[in-house]
């Protein structure tokens, strides 16, 4: 009697044990998120995002390319969780390889109108993966559910955003990059594909084209010659399309692109020359499943160290913490 007692203490222990153990696992993986997590605290959060996203696309097409950015680039530091909005001198949002971000002001905006109609509810790190999806599916992408109830850091640090993948990573490091928060190859090549669209300033492939030892042997010749038309030496800044004549359309011609050694940067082309990442390439390149498997990767993306709960805060500006 004494020892069937104290199994069933034993087993209830047990059993509290793996039920904490299953949450903080969750919490890791950044499974405290649930889709339309605000369906009952700000109804319209979704729909306050997606029109606030539309009028400023519809004016400037290249807010699309600017807030996909901005979320994988939040997502890899520190997690999803708003740290790239946090404006300063030493913060993420002004080191180098967020200098050319885009689209800071579609965010405020949309978080001013949730802040009138329902404060202190809404976080940043949401809106931005939200505004992020409806980016996509303006540029012609596929829609997909984003789970929601982020919260957002307190921190931001300069130095963090200098580890993010650069255009001159090997496929090993890009690897090693995405594996490191959670993202296999498959997903490395689909999100890479969100360079569909937007552009990216001369300087980051110059040296493919001007280089003194003869230019790169993984471009085309005639597409080289065609890049220094549009990047004259002196003139680093000016910028190009990733996905050459289809800048604006979420599709499957940057895939296409890399095929024929039309990769802008070595990163991209790299994805093609690479034996492990090849088939993928090939894949998305002849598939409809780009579009479809962009959102399941954009999710996965999107849990990256996602903070719920009590942790972090719910920031009334995106650009300051409380
Ligand atoms: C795989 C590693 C990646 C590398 C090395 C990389 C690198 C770059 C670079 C150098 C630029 C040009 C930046 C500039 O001119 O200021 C760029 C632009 C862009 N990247 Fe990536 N990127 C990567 C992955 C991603 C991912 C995962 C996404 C989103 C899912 C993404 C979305 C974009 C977009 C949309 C642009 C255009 C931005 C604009 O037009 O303003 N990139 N990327």
């Amino acid at each position: 009697m004494e020892s069937g007692l104290w199994n069933k203490d034993l087993l209830n222990n047990i059993l509290r044990f793996l039920l904490l153990a299953v949450a903080v696992v969750k919490t890791v993986h950044g499974e405290g998120t649930s889709v339309g997590f605000y369906s009952s605290t700000c109804p319209s959060a979704e729909s306050i995002v997606r029109s606030t996203v539309e009028s400023y696309v519809s004016s400037d097409p290249t807010f699309a390319a600017g807030i996909l950015r901005m979320h994988f680039h939040d997502c890899f530091v520190r997690g999803c969780d708003a740290s790239v909005l946090i404006a300063g001198s030493d913060t993420e949002r002004s080191a180098g390889p967020n200098r050319n971000l885009r689209g800071f002001e579609v965010i405020d905006d949309a978080k001013a109108k949730l802040e009138a109609l329902c404060p202190s509810v809404v976080s940043c790190a949401d809106i931005l993966s939200l505004a992020a999806r409806d980016s996509v599916v303006l540029s012609g992408g596929l829609s997909w559910q984003v789970p929601t109830g982020r919260r957002d850091g307190k921190i931001s640090i300069g130095s963090e955003a200098l580890t993010l993948p650069g255009p001159n990573d090997t496929v090993a490091v890009q690897k090693t990059k995405f594996s490191d928060k959670g993202l296999n190859t498959q997903d490395l090549v689909i999100l890479a594909g969100g360079h569909t669209i937007g552009t990216a300033a001369c300087q980051f492939f110059s040296d493919r084209i001007y280089s003194p030892n003869g230019t790169d042997p993984s471009i085309d010749p005639s597409f080289v010659s065609f890049l220094r038309t549009i990047c004259p030496q002196d003139q680093p800044t000016k910028r190009v399309a990733l996905d050459t004549g289809s800048q604006f359309i979420f599709d499957t011609s940057y895939f296409e692109n890399l095929k024929r050694s039309h990769g802008i940067l070595r990163s991209d082309q790299a994805l093609w020359t690479d034996a492990s990442t090849r088939p993928f390439v090939l894949k998305y390149s002849i598939t409809g499943l780009f579009k479809v498997e962009f959102g399941k990767s954009m999710v996965k993306m999107g849990n990256i160290g996602v903070k719920t709960g009590s942790d972090g805060e719910i920031r009334t500006k995106c650009s300051a913490v409380n």
